[in-house]
């Protein structure tokens, strides 16, 4: 395996067979996950130092008009509470953000219908004005070319939207009544073709999800070449039907964000919520097989609790955006620090 490794840190990209082999012997054979991942921190390390980025967090609702098998906020979990920021509450998420050193807003959301363009851009155009050397990274969905368009003209820069699965029937299957695959593409296509950083992702160990599914995915994100790639393990919410489904295997996670970051040297690549929340070393392990990116969450400390994607969800310690002390000290004793810069793709 070692020269598949090398190969694969020498072209960036790998064939799809030789990718299977890599993949499945990272999680059969603890000496090539071993390989592996130091060989993505070495990438990492070349492009990043031993900086970490910081994301401030801010959830705006958890209204969903989208039904998701996968997530505690779909419409049919009739059990989730569900909140919504007033623009004024953004607002001081990111005055307290500003304030702790974030220089990245992400304003993540269930797909909620009264967020409007009319409702979004002032709210936009208010943080732009406030903190210009700030990024602003969208999580909203999928919308339209005019609204994506309106969005970035109000003063975004960034929009993450996870493709989730490159196989048409494994993304059928978990969104049997999504818009389909072919249309969650042409979005991300959409977002890169107006000049946004754009961010895809998938969840690890979701139900049906086989090695060749994420070998698909690791192809179309090569192919992609997005500038931010999100990956975690798949966590089971349990009023929703995968609720009963084991959680991501913490290895095939780490061994499938080594191969992203060998795949995008330069990639921006987070160590996930859901990666701390399966593990209490999560965190630095992402950390150490490649990520460069933490997501400190800046939501009103009353309303985290309600934004339940899956069950336990970490937001507070060094997953809150209040404990960057903590956070800093977690990364110093792997060697690592928080780097303040706004953290864009070079
Ligand atoms: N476990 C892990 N990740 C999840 N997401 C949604 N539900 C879950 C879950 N149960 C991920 C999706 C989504 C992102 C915001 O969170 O990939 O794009």
């Amino acid at each position: 395996m070692k020269e598949l490794i090398e190969q694969l840190a020498l072209e960036h990209r790998l064939d799809a067979t030789s990718m299977a082999k890599l993949l499945h012997d990272a999680i059969h054979n603890a000496a090539t996950l071993q390989l592996l991942r130091s060989t993505a921190v070495r990438t990492a390390r070349e492009q990043f130092g031993r900086g970490i980025y910081i994301r401030g967090l801010i959830e705006l609702s958890s209204y969903c008009h989208c039904d998701c098998l996968y997530c505690g906020l779909r419409r049919s979990n009739s059990q989730a509470e569900r909140y919504r920021l007033t623009p004024e509450e953004i607002l001081d998420c990111c005055e307290q953000g500003y304030r702790l050193g974030f220089r990245t807003f992400v304003l993540q959301s269930g797909e909620d219908a009264t967020h409007t363009d009319e409702w979004l851009t002032p709210i936009i155009c208010k943080i732009r004005t406030l903190y210009p050397d700030a990024a602003i990274t969208l999580s909203l969905g999928e919308r339209s070319e005019t609204s994506y368009r309106k969005l970035k003209e109000a003063g975004a820069n960034r929009y993450l939207l996870r493709h989730e699965a490159a196989n048409e029937d494994l993304y059928a299957s978990l969104h049997p009544h999504g818009r389909g695959l072919r249309h969650r593409i042409h979005c991300a296509k959409t977002l890169q073709n107006l000049g946004y950083q754009v961010g895809i992702g998938m969840m690890i160990g979701v139900k049906g999800q086989i090695i060749a599914h994420l070998i698909e995915d690791l192809q179309f994100i090569t192919a992609m070449h997005p500038e931010m790639v999100g990956i975690g393990p798949f966590i089971p919410h349990p009023s929703t039907p995968l609720g009963s489904e084991p959680a991501g295997e913490l290895n095939l996670t780490l061994a499938t964000i080594a191969i992203t970051r060998l795949l995008l040297p330069q990639a921006l690549i987070p160590s996930t919520t859901a990666l701390a929340t399966l593990s209490s070393t999560g965190r630095t392990e992402g950390i150490l097989s490649g990520a460069n990116v933490i997501m400190p969450n800046l939501s009103p400390t009353n309303v985290r609790a309600k934004y339940a994607i899956y069950e336990n969800k970490a937001a507070w310690g060094t997953e809150a955006a209040e404990g960057l002390s903590a956070l800093e000290n977690e990364l110093q004793a792997i060697g690592y620090h928080i780097d303040y810069s706004r953290g864009d793709y070079h």
